[in-house]
């Protein structure tokens, strides 16, 4: 294959297959370099497609907590099959298949034909979505802002991606006996040895959440300057446990604050302390983003993130990742359009797929794509020449 490429030792996703997924029966891509046009009118399956390259990044579908939901309505078999070029390391493919044809669905992940655990497939193809509704990350609760950093966080190498599984594993297991003790089917026999495997994860997650912060904090002040002049002022930090003074709480204090809030959390059936109450905290001139900000800085802020996190995970997997930006560019002024295509671009992403529901001559002036596909009902065609 002709390759004017970068010296990066970059991944890129070059053959998508598709059968029965959302609203299309068969589908098969081959995705080259570059930045690739999605249009189509609404409801033809733009978003479908990215998020199905979206799951062969991250192993699930960004959109849906049940990959059954993505299976065409009236299929009982559905898969994803991405071929990643590793370059020199070669070829990978990489399926996510849903079989539901004795009975309940099950999910399978395949790399080059035999069945692995998630974890073998996930940092494979980073990936970094972009839908409007990270246009809302800012004023938005913080529960968006904590899968928007676990998202990174678990296409990182290392144990963020387990820590985070064993701290939710760990919280339901607790608020599961909280549940029974408040019915009086247990007398919380097992609580402190509960509340201690919570403890133990929750602090390896907060350190990897404050690892995360601490990094896109870096890049993010640059990325910022290109759309605001208040960069300098305008802050990134992390809350842990949604302590707004960013104080770590120590395993003693944690333990402390468990104890303290013991009567209350078994009456409510939930576990009230812990980082599934981590904020990420932006704030300008030391006051809340989400109060003091106007749209155009709460949207310069988001972009600065996204750009921030892309940074991050090209750092630590050495490859670009691959972009998927859904209908937002429309959702964004002229100016800052070009500026964030501008980043987005600059040191050199491999593969970028943008939706749009026209190709108006702003944006392809703009995007530049290398490719230009349609969708209709389902069915992609490629406008080439
Ligand atoms: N599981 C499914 N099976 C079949 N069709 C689906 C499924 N989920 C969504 N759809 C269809 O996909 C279409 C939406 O596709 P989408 O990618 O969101 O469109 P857009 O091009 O606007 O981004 C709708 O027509 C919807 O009915
Ligand atoms: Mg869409």
């Amino acid at each position: 294959m002709h390759r004017n490429a970068p010296a990066t030792v970059d991944t890129l996703l070059t053959e998508l297959e598709l059968v029965a997924f959302r609203n299309m029966n068969r589908l098969q891509l081959s995705i080259p370099r570059g930045i690739t046009l999605i249009t189509g009118a609404n409801g033809q399956g733009k978003t479908n497609i990215l998020e199905a390259v979206a799951t062969i990044g991250l192993t699930k579908s960004p959109r849906s907590a049940s990959l059954r939901e993505s299976m065409k309505w009236d299929a009982t078999y559905s898969r994803i099959r991405g071929v990643l070029d590793t370059g020199e390391r070669g070829l990978d493919e990489c399926i996510v298949e849903i079989d539901a044809r004795e009975g309940m669905p099950r999910k399978r992940l395949l790399l080059n034909g035999e069945s692995v655990a998630a974890s073998a497939l996930i940092g494979r193809l980073p990936t970094v979505l972009f839908t409007p509704d990270h246009l809302s990350l800012v004023s938005g609760g913080p529960e968006e802002r904590r899968r928007f950093l676990d998202i990174v966080l678990t296409q990182l190498p290392g144990d963020g991606r387990n820590d985070l599984l064993r701290y939710s594993r760990s919280l339901l297991q607790r608020n599961h006996l909280l549940r029974a003790m408040r019915d009086g089917t247990s007398d919380g026999m097992e609580l402190p040895a509960f509340t201690e495997m919570c403890i133990a994860s929750a602090i390896a997650v907060m350190a990897h959440r404050q690892r995360v912060i601490s990094e896109l904090a870096g890049a993010f002040t640059d990325h910022l300057s290109a759309f605001t002049p208040d960069a300098e002022v305008t802050a990134l930090c992390y809350a842990p446990c949604g302590r707004e003074s960013g104080q770590f709480p120590t395993r003693e204090q944690f333990l402390s604050e468990m104890h303290a809030r013991l009567s209350r959390d078994v009456a409510a059936g939930s576990t009230s302390f812990g980082p599934h109450r981590d904020d990420l905290l932006l704030s300008i001139h030391s006051r809340p983003a989400r109060s003091v900000a106007s749209q155009g800085q709460r949207r310069s802020i988001v972009l600065a993130l996204l750009l921030s996190s892309v940074d991050l995970l090209r750092n630590h997997t050495e490859t670009p990742p691959l972009l998927l930006l859904d209908d937002v560019l429309s959702e964004l002024d002229a100016d800052r359009q070009e500026r964030f295509l501008e980043r987005l671009r600059a040191p050199a992403t491999s593969q970028i797929l943008i939706t749009a529901t026209d190709a108006a001559d702003d944006l392809l002036r703009l995007a530049r794509p290398d490719h230009h596909l349609t969708v209709r009902n389902g069915e992609v065609s490629s406008t080439d020449d």
